[in-house]
């Protein structure tokens, strides 16, 4: 059977770049959307172009710079954003602009003070109006994890009617289980007239350190596309980690779902990142951590020196590392120490 393909939608250079205490200036944004292009994302968020002008300026620049990747820009459902996003767009080979709106009951009563109707109004012609400037029009249904089910499937029928070409199914307060998240997307497979012509997208936050496996579930249950961020920066505790869910389905081959990720450039980009941003990356991080594949105590040394895939599932060289590492501790013992 030919293999499923996922694909990979980076907003480091936006929802990562809302991490408290962290400003890329417009020369770092270019050598990391170039970077971010050479790894193979498909679509590359270069930004919130009406945010700032210096954000502004950082997606014509990077619209201009990139050859491959998708370049998309963030708005809400306001008019002016949506203008603002497609005329930093317009030198791209390849752009999407990214609307949408909050839909739980919470953010349309506080946020918006607002109604459904109302919601589903601007929801449809923030798309409509999007689609007059670009092709590809993704909306984003803001708290769709603490959406009701119902209510988000109108929205969706809506916004496909509109011309949307991705809806993404944002877990903005990280609060979704994984069986939950997974159980939203199989009620929008089963119950939106015109899901099918569109691709669905899984956007997850960490505040449970659930949003690789959220990812995940999402996927198992027919999303295509995963949202995530270099080392899983991000607001708060950060976005869904790109290198763990793409080494998820690359060490999962009965998944039958794969990426485009070049995986061997993981590790050097997760460095650069996390350099730039100033940010370090913790120890026992998964896949691209100093301590992923360090092995400490004796048996488990004694193992790894026998055979590596006694202790390790992932070959280091195909995230970037040259080899795994022994680590002489008190707990060595005599193999590793010959
Ligand atoms: O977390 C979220 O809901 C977002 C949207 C703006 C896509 O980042
Ligand atoms: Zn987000």
């Amino acid at each position: 059977m030919a293999k499923g393909q996922v694909q990979i939608f980076d907003t480091t250079l936006r929802d990562g770049e809302q991490v408290p205490g962290c400003k890329l200036d417009t020369h770092n944004k270019l050598i990391i959307a170039d970077r971010l292009d050479e790894l193979r994302v498909d679509v590359l968020e270069a930004g919130f172009p009406v945010s700032s002008p210096g954000d502004f300026d950082s997606v014509v620049k990077i619209a201009q710079l990139i050859k491959n990747a998708r370049v998309c820009g963030l708005t809400r459902a306001v008019k002016k954003d949506i203008g603002v996003a497609a005329e930093a767009l317009k030198d791209a080979k390849k752009s999407r602009i990214h609307t949408g709106i909050g839909t739980s009951d919470s953010h349309i009563k506080f946020k918006f003070n607002s109604t459904k109707e109302k919601i589903l109004e601007r929801a449809i012609s923030a798309v409509s109006y999007a689609k007059s400037f670009v092709e590809d029009v993704e909306f984003y249904a803001e708290d769709a994890g603490r959406t009701d089910n119902d209510f988000l499937a109108r929205v969706c029928e809506a916004v496909i009617k509109a011309g949307a070409t991705v809806l993404n199914i944002p877990d903005t307060t990280g609060y979704c289980l994984p069986e939950e998240y997974g159980s939203k997307i199989k009620y929008l497979k089963e119950n939106v007239t015109g899901i099918d012509k569109v691709t669905l997208s899984c956007h997850c936050h960490n505040d449970l350190g659930l949003a690789t496996a959220n990812s995940i579930a999402g996927v198992l249950s027919g999303a295509r596309q995963i949202e995530c961020t270099i080392n899983g920066i991000g607001e708060r505790a950060g976005n869904t980690s790109l290198e763990e869910v793409v080494m998820i389905m690359r060490q999962h081959p009965d998944l039958n779902i794969d990426t485009n990720i070049n995986s061997k450039l993981l590790y050097s980009t997760s460095q650069m990142v996390s350099e730039s941003m100033g940010m370090p990356v913790q120890p026992n991080k998964a896949v691209v951590g100093a301590n992923a594949f360090a092995h400490s105590s004796g048996i488990h040394q004694d193992g790894v020196i026998k055979k590596r895939e006694t202790y390790e599932i992932m070959n280091p060289n195909d995230v970037g590392v040259t080899q795994s590492a022994i680590v002489l501790t008190a707990r060595s013992g005599r193999a590793a120490l010959a």
